[in-house]
């Protein structure tokens, strides 16, 4: 299990394990963004609900499910998911959740992103991380924009009238985007 985890500046990703599954994290679940903008929130009731949900990804090859733990304090601060992975196409769809907003708004996104991205990369062959973002939710617009996605399309968004935005972030066979100067230089130009 240890292999399994990736240590980058701030956190430890380590698999999603069913004693995640705390009234800590059911909390970050009833946020209003959280109920907004990630779908599992809207469907997931209970603790009993939240550890089925962790127990079907276990399960499940094609998902690749992980906690980001703070390493100074070893607390459990949000998850990153890729779900499903498809091998064959090399591409994946993520989704990504900053439970304690405490932890919002400092770049933990796109660190956890890029971090997760090589072993992504290295152990599935991935070369296309895909995600769905509610046109509303500039937050999240924002924080994968300087992760170095980009919009890619426009589709229906299946839990709401409203419109998400499709991006992706295409992952070099080496070595991953520097978000920062890409969005320097997209500024510059004015998008
Ligand atoms: C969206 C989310 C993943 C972003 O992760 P993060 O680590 O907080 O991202 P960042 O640290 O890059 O911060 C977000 C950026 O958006 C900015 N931002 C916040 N609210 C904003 C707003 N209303 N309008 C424009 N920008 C906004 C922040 O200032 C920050 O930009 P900066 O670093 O240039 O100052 C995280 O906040 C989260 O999990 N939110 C709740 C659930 C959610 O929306 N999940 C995503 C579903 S697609």
């Amino acid at each position: 299990m240890r292999s399994r985890c990736i240590e980058t500046r701030r956190l430890i990703l380590r698999p999603v394990r069913l004693a995640d599954a705390t009234t800590e994290y059911l909390s970050w679940l009833r946020q209003r963004d959280s109920r907004k903008y990630v779908a599992s929130a809207r469907t997931t009731g209970g603790l009993a609900e939240l550890r089925g949900y962790i127990a079907r990804r276990l399960k499940r090859r094609d998902v690749l499910f992980l906690a980001m733990i703070d390493k100074t304090s070893g607390r459990h601060i949000g998850n990153i998911k890729y779900e499903p992975i498809n091998v064959a196409e090399k591409h994946a769809v993520m989704g990504i959740l900053i439970g304690d907003p405490r932890w919002r708004g400092k770049g933990v996104a796109a660190e956890a992103i890029h971090g997760s991205a090589a072993l992504l990369r290295d152990r599935f062959g991935t070369a296309r991380v895909y995600l769905g973002v509610h046109k509303d939710n500039p937050a999240g617009l924002h924080a994968y924009r300087k992760a170095g996605f980009r919009v890619t399309a426009r589709a229906p968004f299946p839990h709401d009238p409203g419109v998400v935005d499709v991006m992706v972030l295409r992952l070099s066979p080496r070595s991953t985007v520097t978000p920062r100067k890409r969005v320097a230089k997209s500024r510059a130009r004015g998008s």
